[in-house]
């Protein structure tokens, strides 16, 4: 066998990685959930994780964004050590990702609009009614409609919530789209407009 080279170099060169994890281990107790987990995904990639239910998916997901220390092992996001990083360099870390939380995570005291426009008040100057009308834009953006921006949490479907998370996790155009679940509990015509709707707001981003 034989290894073909390019002299001209002109083969693509290979996207920076933008995920790195080595050798994690996670135990809650005696309970092993991770065991010496490798996993690395590129810049522009779309990485999905599939296993039963308490495989340890949302944990892997908790310990990519820093809500969850593993027991051992090393985790990169975007080039930082995330098991390593000051206070200020995870507050710049959090601005590059965003979340769509399993169950949804939004805030029930406030309305769909003020959801989306919470990363937006926490991370920008923006003022009150750019981020409205930023926050408009993403809940378009999510296939809702715009009237959904005034309803609380417990006034949607469960597909309505997961379009409302997945506007929050687009509210700062991030580098980095973690979806837990995204189509888990929708009914199949659903869940299959989800999944197409995700893959062109991933395409979009990157
Ligand atoms: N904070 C915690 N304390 C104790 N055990 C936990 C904790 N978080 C998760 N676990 C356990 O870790 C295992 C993995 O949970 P996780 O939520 O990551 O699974 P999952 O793959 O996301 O499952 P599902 O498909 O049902 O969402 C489960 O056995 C769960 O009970
Ligand atoms: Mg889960």
């Amino acid at each position: 066998m034989q290894i073909a080279t390019d002299p001209a170099n002109t083969a693509p060169q290979k996207n920076p990685t933008v995920i790195e994890m080595r050798q994690v281990c996670t135990r809650f107790g005696s309970h092993l959930v991770h065991d010496a987990l490798d996993l690395d995904v590129q810049r522009g990639e779309i990485f999905a994780i599939v296993g039963g239910s308490g495989s340890g998916k949302s944990t892997l997901l908790r310990e990519m964004i820093m809500l969850h220390r593993p027991d051992s092992g090393s985790i990169k996001i975007l080039g930082t050590d995330v098991l390593a990083v000051s206070q200020e360099e995870a507050h710049v870390l959090r601005q590059r990702w965003g979340v769509m939380f399993q169950h949804g995570g939004l805030f029930g005291t406030l309305n769909v609009r003020d959801n989306v426009g919470l990363p937006l008040r926490e991370h920008t100057d923006l003022d009150d009614r750019l981020i409205d009308e930023v926050a408009a834009w993403k809940i378009t953006l999510s296939g809702l409609e715009p009237e959904a921006g005034m309803q609380y949490p417990t006034e949607l479907s469960g597909g309505m919530l997961k379009r409302a998370s997945m506007a929050r996790a687009l509210a700062l155009d991030p580098e980095l789209l973690f979806l837990d679940e995204p189509t888990a509990g929708l009914d199949p015509g659903g869940a299959a407009a989800l999944t197409l709707w995700c893959a062109t707001c991933m395409s979009y981003i990157s």
